[in-house]
């Protein structure tokens, strides 16, 4: 009956021990999708909505870890418990024999020693099994993450560029708590204050004015002998559509790297309204500008949380999360799927199609309502049905915005305020899909070449 007891108690810590178990994986999961995640994440300035997320997972596998620790310890006394009544009964049972005459002292003797020998070898292999698993399990943790590490050396280097910064900042507040003087106290006042009044116009500037790429060279931190953007000038005309095209290479990307402010140019500067973005702090700009890509990272939570990323440190109604899947072309797809809204998307949106995960973007794009919009190749990866989906929804989130359209097939660019042409690192051609016909450069041979290639 004992055993039966102790059985039942040790079924019913197995599931303390896969709770604990699941905590962990899901703390290490957050941490891998904020990473892998973070241009996304750096675009709706979402790091303060990862951290609290990452800070809610800790406190989970602390209250797991206390209630494994108390189920271990127990577990462990009850064993022990067990283990020592069964000896004292053997004690007693053989003493008595013994006494009795019916069992010589010698195998008594060594009964004792071998159920020691049994007792102490049982519970190693047991703790050792535990442990076992628990390496095993960790080991498959750490494949999985070098089997596919792409470490984005640029990316990572001007984050930890930015990191540095942001302490000598906070040394400077640290100083003025430490010592408090008034004189200091004044000056870190109005230094936040103006870094605050500047924050709330960022919006108002790119609302109203033009995004103007001043004579840009840029190369990657990673290669800085590889000039990539050579004195680059274009302008963006607030509330108009700016086409981007050129041969694969030519750096279009890399200009949208450089709007998002992932990175910033070598030489050169990008203006909103005159004002250099450099003056501005990066999350305030990333609440100005959208960016939808070929590729848009999706988090593995609820279609409905998805979209309200777009505005990480806010409340977003239900409401205004639907209008904005109406007006990207999802919301029909999304209620027809069996959770609708709430229905999870899996690890980067892989449960979805390429033109569902696009119109989830979209959506999120349109919620964010940012002034500028970057559309970086974001109909490229698509089949002609979804293309036409997108396309409509991406009119629709075009409108009234400064836009930037990135797009491989011209076709989808013709209608543009303005076509750029770019090549060996600047602006080789600028104006209209008529007038660039007309000129019979680079631009009107790649229209020839792409419509042979369509006909
Ligand atoms: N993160 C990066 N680090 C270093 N070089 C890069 C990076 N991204 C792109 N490049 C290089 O910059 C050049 C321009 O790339 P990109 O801007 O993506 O071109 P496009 O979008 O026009 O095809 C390419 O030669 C590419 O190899
Ligand atoms: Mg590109």
């Amino acid at each position: 009956m004992f055993m039966n007891l102790l059985a039942l108690y040790k079924r019913s810590t197995v599931n303390v021990f896969k709770a604990h178990g699941l905590v962990q994986a899901s703390i290490a999961d957050s941490v891998t999708e904020s990473f892998s995640a973070i241009r996304t994440v750096r675009s709706f300035s979402g790091e303060k909505r990862q951290m609290s997320e990452f800070a809610r997972q800790v406190l989970k596998y602390e209250s797991s870890g206390i209630k494994l620790g108390t189920f271990k310890s127990l577990n462990e006394s009850v064993t022990r418990v067990a283990v020592y009544i069964s000896l004292m009964a053997l004690y007693c049972l053989g003493g008595s024999k013994v006494k009795a005459g019916e069992l010589s002292v010698g195998i008594m003797a060594s009964f004792i020693g071998y159920t020691f020998t049994l007792t102490f070898a049982v519970q190693g292999l047991v703790n050792t099994f535990g442990d076992l698993r628990a390496a095993l399990a960790a080991t498959e943790r750490i494949n999985s993450v070098l089997s596919d590490a792409e470490i984005d050396e640029a990316l990572a280097f001007s984050l930890e560029k930015d990191m540095k910064q942001k302490k000598v900042h906070d040394e400077v507040l640290e100083l003025y708590l430490v010592n408090g003087s008034n004189e200091k106290k004044q000056s870190t006042k109005t230094r936040y204050m103006s870094t605050l009044k500047f924050g709330s116009s960022v919006r108002n500037l790119a609302e109203t004015g033009d995004i103007c790429l001043e004579d840009v060279d840029f190369s990657y931190p990673v290669r800085p002998d590889v000039e990539i953007l050579r004195g680059l000038n274009l302008t963006l005309k607030c509330g108009t559509v700016t086409a981007l095209v050129g041969p694969s290479g030519a750096g279009k990307s890399t200009v949208v790297q450089l709007l998002s402010r992932f990175y910033e140019p070598t030489r050169g500067r990008i203006t909103v309204a005159g004002e250099d973005l450099r003056t501005f702090d990066k999350s305030q700009w990333a609440r100005v500008v959208s960016i939808v890509n070929q590729e848009p990272v999706l988090f593995s939570v609820s279609v409905g949380e998805n979209i309200a990323y777009a505005l990480p440190d806010e409340y977003v109604s239900k409401e205004d999360v639907i209008k904005a899947a109406k007006a990207a072309n999802a919301h029909e797809f999304i209620i027809s799927m069996p959770q609708g809204y709430d229905t999870l998307v899996g690890e980067r949106g892989g449960l979805l199609s390429g033109g569902q995960r696009q119109r989830i973007a979209i959506a999120r794009a349109l919620l964010k309502n940012a002034p500028v919009l970057v559309l970086d190749e974001a109909t490229s990866a698509l089949d002609t049905v979804s293309e036409r989906l997108v396309q409509e929804a991406l009119d629709h989130l075009m409108k009234g915005r400064t836009t930037l359209v990135i797009a491989h097939r011209l076709s989808t660019v013709q209608n543009a305020d303005q076509i750029a042409l770019c090549a060996d690192g600047k602006i080789a051609e600028l104006g209209t899909h008529l007038e660039l016909l007309e000129r019979k450069g680079l631009y009107a041979s790649l229209v020839d070449t792409q419509r042979l290639a369509f006909e």
